[in-house]
C-alpha cells in the first residue's frame, strides 16, 4: 500500500472530467487500497480517483464512526434524488481547513460497481448522501468552492496559493 499524493485546489488537473473504469482489475484494486489508505491518513471521509490525479470513475467513502464501513463506488449513476434539499457545511481534502455551506439532495439512490465489480444500489442519507454527491462531483471536475460566490471562492484560491507557496519554503 502506499500514500497518494492529493491534487489541491486551484490546481487545474481537478477539473478534468472522469472516464469510466473498463475492468476493475489488479491495478484498480490496488489503486482503492492506497486510496483509502491515504483518505484515512487524511482523516477523510471520502475521497474520489480525481484528487490522486487518476481520471477514471472511482471513488472510496468511509462515514462511520470507526471507520470499518468502506465503501466503494466504481462508475457510479444517480438513479433518484428527493426534491428535498438541504444546505450543510462541507469540507474538502484538496481544500483544506475550507468549509462552507453546499445544497444538496437529503437523499439519492446511486447505482454503482463495488470493490469487486458487483452492481450495487446504495439507497443514502444524511452524510452518505451528502458524502456520494460531493465525491462524485469530483469525478466531474467539479470542487465544492464552485458552488460559492466568485468573490468567496478567489479568496479561498488566494489563501490556497499562499498556503502552497509557503508550504514550498
Ligand atoms: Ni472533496
Amino acid at each position: 500500500m502506499a500514500l497518494l499524493p492529493i491534487l489541491c485546489f486551484p490546481d487545474e488537473r481537478l477539473h478534468t472530467v472522469a472516464k469510466p473504469v473498463q475492468a476493475v482489475d489488479a491495478r484498480i484494486k490496488q489503486l482503492i487500497a492506497d486510496m483509502f489508505e491515504t483518505m484515512h491518513d487524511s482523516h477523510g471521509i471520502g475521497l474520489a480517483a480525481t484528487q490522486v490525479n487518476v481520471h477514471e470513475r472511482l471513488i472510496v467513502i468511509d462515514v462511520s464512526e470507526g471507520r470499518d464501513q468502506p465503501l466503494v463506488l466504481i462508475n457510479p449513476e444517480i438513479v433518484w434524488a428527493s426534491p428535498e434539499t438541504r444546505i450543510n457545511d462541507e469540507g474538502c481534502l484538496s481544500v483544506p481547513g475550507i468549509y462552507d455551506g453546499v445544497e444538496r439532495h437529503e437523499r439519492v439512490h446511486v447505482r454503482a460497481l463495488d470493490g469487486e465489480g458487483k452492481e450495487q444500489l446504495i439507497e443514502a442519507e444524511g452524510l452518505l448522501a451528502i458524502c456520494i454527491q460531493h465525491e462524485m462531483d469530483h469525478l466531474m471536475g467539479k470542487v465544492f468552492v464552485e458552488y460559492l460566490s466568485p468573490l468567496k471562492r478567489n479568496r479561498i484560491k488566494t489563501k490556497m496559493l499562499k498556503a502552497q507557496r509557503e508550504a514550498q519554503r
